[in-house]
């Protein structure tokens, strides 16, 4: 099976000299605690609706690359909204309102956070703002003002938003539920991340005892990863081998692991993997992801509609799975890792390796989901 275009630009480095690393559990815990980890547990597992989302077995692609198996974390079914943001966002909510029904929580987006936001805010009877950049797409607005958000566009990017949100909030005495940490305000982030980490959780419950050996990472400005990280502190019995991944025009966590500090990208062209596509990683997941990774991966957008459809057509698996755009980074890493031989090596890629890939979202914007997997 060929699966990578000629010429499939791609890049690996490994920071062995990462003089932060090493992978110290309570390191991890002084940024998310295994309080915060079984607290959002607890909460989110009751709330109507919850299911664990399935793992996939990707075991036509296992085959094909000689490894014992790869798990597909498939986000596509989570409550309805098609993304693990809907465990993030949504618990934040839950936990800055603290049974209130009186508070309006606002937020800047992309989509899929305002979405968890917005659903979160319906979800308690809250009144929910959201703004977004004029360069989100009128589907994803669209679906927030559904959810009954009243959605204000900005003009500009992400950063007008955020920057208008902040004001309109300031002004009006609105709550922010933002997925971004900066400096004095890394107390919601750090919810959002511990929303994540149950799709940990419900991955410890699903392996049956198998031991993961290696786990890949989609990173934008690195709360999933990070949280993920924490998740495997607190309910792995192992340290499967990190290796994020990122667009290539937004390397920020590769970046930032190479010279030991935050490093911030100027985005030159937004990549296909929109939820990817930030130049900074936040505080709160930096604290965790220069201490735990050694492996980056940035890859191009040349594969990704490719991926999508070979996903959707199940060449990989038994069944067909829905993959957004943010889904496929993970599994065109291992292949592009697989098919180089000294890498394969380097990272112990081999017939006992299980690996877990995230599928992060399924189809949250159904035209632009349409328009790739038709075109080729
Ligand atoms: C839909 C979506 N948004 C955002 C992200 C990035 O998450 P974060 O910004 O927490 O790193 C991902 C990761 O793959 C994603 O799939």
């Amino acid at each position: 099976m060929t699966i990578l275009s000629n010429g499939h630009q791609w890049k690996y480095s490994e920071f062995t000299d990462n003089a932060n690393y090493s992978f110290d559990k309570n390191q991890i815990f002084k940024s998310l605690s295994s309080k915060d980890i079984d607290d959002a547990y607890a909460s989110i597992s009751k709330w109507k609706g919850y299911a664990p989302t399935p793992l996939i077995s990707l075991n036509k692609l296992s085959k094909e690359l000689n490894l014992k198996n790869i798990f597909y974390k498939d986000e596509h079914k989570r409550f309805n909204l098609k993304s693990f943001k809907a465990l993030g966002g949504a618990y934040a909510v839950e936990k800055v309102s603290k049974g209130s029904k009186d508070i309006i929580v606002a937020t800047a987006t992309a989509g899929n956070h305002g979405r968890s936001v917005a659903w979160g805010a319906k979800r308690l009877g809250l009144k929910c703002k959201i703004f977004i950049s004029e360069f989100v797409s009128d589907a994803r607005g669209e679906a927030m003002s559904k959810l009954g958000a009243d959605v204000v566009k900005v003009k500009g990017n992400y950063e007008k938003s955020l920057i208008e949100c902040i004001k309109q909030s300031t002004e009006n005495n609105w709550q922010i539920v933002q997925d971004v940490a900066w400096k004095d305000y890394m107390i919601v982030p750090k919810y959002t991340m511990a929303g994540y980490t149950v799709m940990m959780k419900e991955i410890a419950d699903q392996i049956n005892k198998e031991k993961i050996t290696h786990i890949i990472l989609q990173a934008g400005v690195g709360g999933m990863a990070a949280a993920m990280v924490a998740g495997i502190a607190r309910y792995l019995e192992n340290i499967p081998t990190i290796i994020v991944v990122e667009p290539d025009s937004a390397a920020c966590v590769m970046e930032s692991i190479k010279t030991g500090k935050i490093e911030k990208i100027d985005i030159k062209r937004e990549s296909l993997m929109g939820g990817m596509s930030c130049g900074e990683v936040s505080l709160v997941p930096w604290e965790i992801l220069k201490n735990s990774v050694k492996h980056c991966i940035s890859l191009p957008d040349d594969d990704i509609a490719k991926t999508m459809k070979l996903l959707g057509n199940s060449s990989f698996s038994e069944e067909k799975i829905i993959a957004g755009e943010n889904s496929a980074p993970g599994v065109i890493s291992l292949i592009s890792s697989c098919e180089d031989e000294v890498i394969k090596k380097k990272l112990q890629l081999n017939e006992k390796s299980n690996v877990l890939v995230f599928g992060c979202e399924g189809d949250t914007d159904q035209e632009m989901y349409k328009k790739l997997i038709n075109q080729n």
